[in-house]
């Protein structure tokens, strides 16, 4: 082997990549933004002061989080290219492929492109994080054939996406649902996108380059993803009566397939964004007169904790499998009729903010991020032209 060090875990579970002041997540179930308690965050906080704390590494003071609100809501708009690039975007694509697409071309408009300082990086973090909700609005209206809606100013980040999604004044509830949701989802420590967006930024490439990593990451079904597997699973389910015939035949059958909304790469105890989430589905449901999502979610943990954390499994060192943040959310956001397509990009509208505290961490770094492969191929080969193949 012609490298130094011992190979890395599969999937590099357990590497730690360096320090980091901004997530703590840890196996027995706990999580803390810049040690604050994830639990106290969610009851207490907005989305806008988590995100202060995230990018400032303090809780605002009342002045400083009015002035912060004041930024983020003038910096909402969208320049009429960028709602022209959106109008150009095939009606068939993901809703994560255009949103990716317009970051990137935000990049192109920044005020402060090129310039790489701490102070620019603040500013564009907090565009980033402003225009978010904008684009997923404006390009979910403009698939639907409708006109994108200006947002507005006096209206916190996610009552401001419910307007700009259906341009009629956002209901109470789902806007303070939402505000929760993101304040869970907004930082994860070292998950794959934002791992993805520190090794971006650690090159000297810009935090536009970097969001558009953490985009593409995000995007797969065993991240940012499983909120929308996690509903099509329940649609196709489609009654509390399929559940355990489900579950069964997807951890009994000849192949262990893993059910989407559960497990986790880090949590070895139960995850604490969903115990939120699972209460927001249950009252939602509740007060719709249909808790059907949730009743079949709850249904599905019980069996998946049946089959997956038994004494046998446990013994034989198998990690136990819990519901995670995207079980609940899809429930949540279906209750709030937000579109499948919506699922993943409503993740990438909070995850913005923990993936520009990360980068401008990464940045004090300095280093470059280039790991090693253990080279396993064939060795030595004799080069044989073309025609003698
Ligand atoms: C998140 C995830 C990718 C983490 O995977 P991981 O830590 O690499 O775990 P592995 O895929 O190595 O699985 C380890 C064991 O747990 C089981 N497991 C993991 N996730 C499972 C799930 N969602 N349902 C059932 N079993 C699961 C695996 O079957 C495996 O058991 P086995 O050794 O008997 O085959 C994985 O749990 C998953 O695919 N979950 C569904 C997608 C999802 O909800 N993603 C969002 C995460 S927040």
């Amino acid at each position: 082997m012609s490298t130094t060090a011992p190979p890395a875990a599969d999937g590099l579970r357990d590497v730690v990549i360096g320090p980091s002041e901004i997530c703590d997540v840890q196996a027995s179930g706990r999580l803390f933004y810049r040690g604050y308690d994830i639990h106290d965050l969610a009851s207490h906080s907005t989305f806008e002061e988590v995100v202060y704390l995230l990018l400032y590494g303090n809780l605002p003071s009342a002045a400083q989080l009015s002035e912060f609100n004041a930024r983020l809501a003038r910096e909402r708009t969208l320049s009429p290219e960028v709602i022209a690039l959106l109008r150009g975007v095939p009606a068939a694509a993901q809703s994560m492929d255009a949103l990716r697409t317009a970051v990137s071309s935000l990049g192109m408009w920044d005020p402060d492109a090129g310039n790489q300082s701490h102070e620019a990086n603040l500013r564009k973090s907090e565009r980033l994080i402003a225009k978010m909700p904008t684009l997923v609005a404006a390009i979910e209206r403009i698939r639907d054939g409708n006109e994108p809606v200006a947002p507005r100013t006096d209206l916190n980040l996610a009552g401001n996406f419910l307007y700009m999604l259906r341009g009629t004044e956002p209901d109470p509830l789902y806007a303070r649902t939402l505000d929760i949701d993101f304040i869970l989802h907004a930082d994860h420590e070292i998950n794959a996108s934002t791992f993805a967006t520190r090794v971006t930024v650690a090159t000297g490439a810009d935090l536009y380059s970097g969001a558009v990593s953490g985009i593409g990451t995000l995007s797969g079904p065993k991240h940012g993803g499983a909120a929308e597997e996690t509903m099509e699973m329940l649609l196709s389910i489609a009654s509390l009566e399929g559940v355990n015939e489900y579950v069964t035949s997807r951890l009994t059958g000849e192949k262990r397939v893993a059910i989407p909304g559960f497990g986790h790469a880090v949590y070895r105890a139960p995850d604490p964004r969903a115990a939120h989430l699972r209460e927001m589905s249950r009252r939602l449901g509740e007060l719709h007169g249909d808790t059907r999502w949730f009743q079949m979610t709850t249904a599905i943990e019980k069996k998946v904790d049946e089959l997956s954390n038994t004494p046998e499994r446990l013994a034989a060192g198998k990690q136990p499998i819990y519901a995670n943040v995207d079980c609940f959310s899809a429930s949540c956001y279906y209750e709030m009729n937000l579109s499948t397509r919506l699922f993943t990009p409503l993740f990438a509208i909070s995850r913005i903010s923990g993936w520009c505290a990360h980068m401008m961490e990464q940045i004090t770094f300095k280093r470059i991020i280039r790991p090693r492969a253990e080279y396993v191929g064939p060795r030595e080969q004799t080069y044989t032209p073309i025609d003698k193949r």
